[in-house]
């Protein structure tokens, strides 16, 4: 087989591997709940359902082959998804939405089409497709979070958290040097990637571990605000801490990862008389050896797989920030990828020589408003591909929702 059919053919499987998990999540939705919209801000589920083969259509058949449409208020209706101030709902209602069985209809002739077109278009537009969709697969986990147990059939997946002392706050040294930012040209990136550039970053030290529960209970009980995942149980005797997981709620997980918002880790990184990372100073703990050389993943050459972390859809919900020391940087900072994406203090703005995407020069360009913060890392539900050094996630500093965890810096 030539190394062109090669290629084609290990692209149609990552395409397809998307689908299968995309399908899966939704899944999980029974019946009455396409048409719920978990998180305000956002379009109902029954949005997702159409838009992951919208994108696909308008992306690779309309825009790149020029493929005259068969359902062109489909295209449209589904082409983008919604980002409001927090507390800016759309109000659309759900008869406002087509039928599911129209929708399924128009996505099974999609993916027929697509998979007849995908050897006549650019590989990158086609990893473009796959990322799309799996980077929606976090999406639709974060917001299947959000519905009402009974509204969903559980995954499986549980987390048994073991019982051990509370782990300790440590810190560790980062020796001044350079971060390398950004992806080589030629190599597959989104726009806000580009261009590769080096940051001079003085020394500083960086907590080993990602801010617990526990440790955000104190700062809470201190009269902070509590995160989103979190629901208070009052009995005459005490007031417990619960963790609201994907499927089940569980007593606060004390040596987990605390997901909060941006601007709850940087209120605590301030009571703790500390600072959240800037996006260099991530990677120089990330990706930073004594040697002053840089590795592409914290642990160093090696693909990313299950022992190196928490992350590729292996489980719902955050496991305790000491799992998988297989993967802890070379200066031995744990979990840097996965187990929760961590705010940066970084504004996400272009990097030098930023070019809009011609596909799709909406990815990045409208969120350029100083209105959202660089994540870094991953999550449980963040695909491998995009655990690359280069990737930047972004949201605004009060989005509850996601899976986003933080760490301290002090300099
Ligand atoms: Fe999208």
């Amino acid at each position: 087989m030539s190394t062109a059919l090669l290629a084609n053919r290990a692209l149609q499987e990552r395409l397809d591997s998307a689908r299968k998990l995309t399908d899966y999540v939704f899944s999980l939705l029974k019946a009455d709940a396409l048409y719920s919209r978990p998180i305000p801000e956002r379009h109902r589920l029954v949005f997702y359902l159409g838009h992951l083969e919208a994108f696909d259509w308008n992306l690779i058949a309309r825009k790149t082959l020029d493929v005259p449409s068969f359902h062109p208020t489909f295209d449209q209706l589904f082409e983008f998804g919604i980002d409001p101030p927090v507390g800016q709902a759309a109000s659309d209602e759900p008869s406002d939405w087509p039928a599911v069985d129209e929708i399924r209809s128009y996505n099974r002739r999609v993916r027929a089409v697509v998979d007849e077109l995908i050897e006549q278009a650019p590989d990158d537009i086609i990893h473009v497709a796959v990322e799309h969709r799996l980077m929606h697969g976090e999406t639709l986990a974060y917001l299947l979070h959000n519905l009402p147990y009974q509204q969903k059939a559980s995954g499986a997946m549980p987390v048994a958290y073991s019982p051990h002392g509370a782990i300790v706050a440590a810190m560790i040294e980062i020796a001044p040097g350079l971060a390398t930012l950004g992806q080589k040209r030629g190599a597959f990136g989104w726009d806000n990637e580009f261009a590769e550039h080096q940051v001079d970053v003085p020394g500083f030290r960086v907590g080993k571990h990602k801010v617990t529960n526990g440790q955000y209970l104190d700062f809470v009980r201190a009269g902070g605000a509590p995160p989103h995942f979190w629901t208070e149980r009052k009995t005459q005797q005490s007031t417990r801490w619960f963790y609201r997981g994907m499927f089940s709620e569980v007593l606060l997980p004390v040596n987990a990862p605390v997901y909060v918002t941006h601007a709850e880790a940087s209120a605590y990184a301030h009571w703790a008389g500390k600072t959240l990372p800037t996006e260099a100073q991530f990677h120089r703990a990330a990706y930073g050896t004594p040697e002053n050389l840089e590795r592409p993943y914290p642990w160093g050459h090696a693909e990313p797989s299950s022992k190196r972390g928490n992350f590729d859809f292996h489980q719902w919900d955050p496991v305790d920030v000491d799992a998988h020391p297989a993967g802890d940087s070379a200066t031995g900072v744990s979990q840097l990828v996965g187990n929760g994406w961590e705010w940066t203090a970084t504004k996400f703005g272009p990097f030098a020589g930023f070019q809009p995407m011609p596909c799709y020069p909406g990815y990045s360009q409208p969120f350029f408003d100083e209105e959202h913060y660089v994540l870094k890392g991953g999550s449980p539900v963040t695909a491998a591909c995009m655990l690359r050094r280069s990737f930047r996630n972004w949201f605004r500093p009060n989005y509850p929702y996601v899976y986003a965890s933080f760490r301290l810096v002090e300099e």
